[in-house]
């Protein structure tokens, strides 16, 4: 009795070990970048990832810009900032990604008000039912065609600063994700149905969507210094699940106290991106533990990633 019982700890201690090495595996930037006198815009900065990522910048000297949907909110997340930095150079600027005309609007003040952009931070993201304004499914609508727009509309200012970056948070779930043009021009939408499991596939579709947007924009900023990055953060406790059912979240809350990362810990990855010299010659990879990674095929198909891109232009009246 006593030995199946050492058996069976030694093998949850195991399984315990094993995940906390793999897919709960965290990793520290070392990047060091000066940030002084540098802007920074990062998208759905007020919580989670975003708001780890914002603290880091912020304290190293960068002028932040939390680029959020909600007011209430992102004045919160400045106050925890500047209390914990020092940093009074965090400002909130509306931009609501579920619509174009917010994304034309929040662009128009940023180019008028702020002379440069060093980073742009597409890290907003959601797991969600519903349409953008735009009439796009939310998910597709948000993770990739809000963030696509934005940065066509930024990319001449981050041009000019030199050294600019652009990074998109993508996740490993894009590795579960497809991209379906057909049923897209139909649906204007890249996954269907109202179930919550469903939300997760049009999830991963989005993600998808964001290795192939670095991939192409990586191939289009050639002969510029602006380059470009796509990220798997971990796997982190926030509030990504707000939105899914409540079965589903009966399933991953514990789960996400026992072997989830905190937002500092899943920010890592986003800073190495901002952070570290010499990555350069890797724009348009994909990062996860602070490190580039290989992907699957489908995540580096440039003739796909040509199609997305202009499918996306004209989904966005750019074309
Ligand atoms: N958590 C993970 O394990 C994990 C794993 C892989 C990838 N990621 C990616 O990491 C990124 C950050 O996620 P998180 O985990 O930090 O989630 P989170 O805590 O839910 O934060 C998401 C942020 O996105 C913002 N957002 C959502 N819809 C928006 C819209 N229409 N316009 C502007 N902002 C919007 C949210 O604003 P509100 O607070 O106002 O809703 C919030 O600030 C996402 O792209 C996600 O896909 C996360
Ligand atoms: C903004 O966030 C606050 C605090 O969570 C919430 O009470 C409010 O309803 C939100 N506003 C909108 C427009 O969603």
């Amino acid at each position: 009795m006593f030995g199946v019982l050492l058996l069976l700890g030694a093998a949850v201690l195991g399984g315990y070990m094993l995940l906390t090495q793999t897919v709960f595996r965290s990793a520290r930037c070392r990047g060091n970048a000066a940030m002084g006198g540098k802007t920074v815009v990062i998208t759905g900065g007020n919580t989670g990832i975003g708001k780890a990522t914002a603290l880091h910048l912020a304290r190293k000297g960068a002028r932040v810009v939390l680029a959020c949907r909600n007011r209430t909110k992102a004045d919160a997340a400045i106050a925890d900032i500047q209390q914990e930095t020092g940093s009074s150079d965090v400002v909130y600027m509306h931009l609501d990604l579920a619509s174009f005309k917010s994304i034309r609007c929040f662009t128009e003040t940023f180019l008028k008000a702020e002379s440069r952009l060093d980073l742009l931070i597409n890290n907003a993201g959601l797991v969600a039912d519903g349409r953008t304004e735009d009439g796009f499914g939310i998910e597709f609508g948000v993770n990739h065609l809000g963030h696509f727009l934005l940065t066509r509309l930024l990319l001449e200012r981050l041009k000019e600063a030199g050294g600019g970056r652009v990074i998109t948070l993508s996740s490993m779930a894009h590795r579960w994700g497809h991209i379906d043009f057909e049923a897209l021009a139909v649906d204007k939408h890249l996954g269907t149905g109202g179930y919550s499991w469903q939300f997760w596939q049009a999830y991963c579709n989005s993600k998808l969507c964001n290795n192939l947007f670095t991939h192409e924009l990586a191939k289009r900023l050639r002969g510029t210094d602006v380059t470009c990055y796509s990220v798997h953060p971990g796997v982190v406790r926030t509030e990504l699940s707000r939105y899914v059912g409540l079965w589903q979240k009966l399933i991953i809350e514990p789960i996400a106290r026992l072997l989830f990362l905190e937002p500092e810990a899943g920010a890592q990855t986003t800073l190495h991106c901002a952070l570290q010299e010499g990555i350069e010659h890797l724009s348009g990879s994909y990062f996860s533990f602070c490190a580039v990674q290989e992907v699957c095929a489908r995540a580096r198909d440039d003739a796909v990633a040509r199609k997305l891109w202009e499918v996306s232009e004209r989904l966005c009246g750019l074309s």
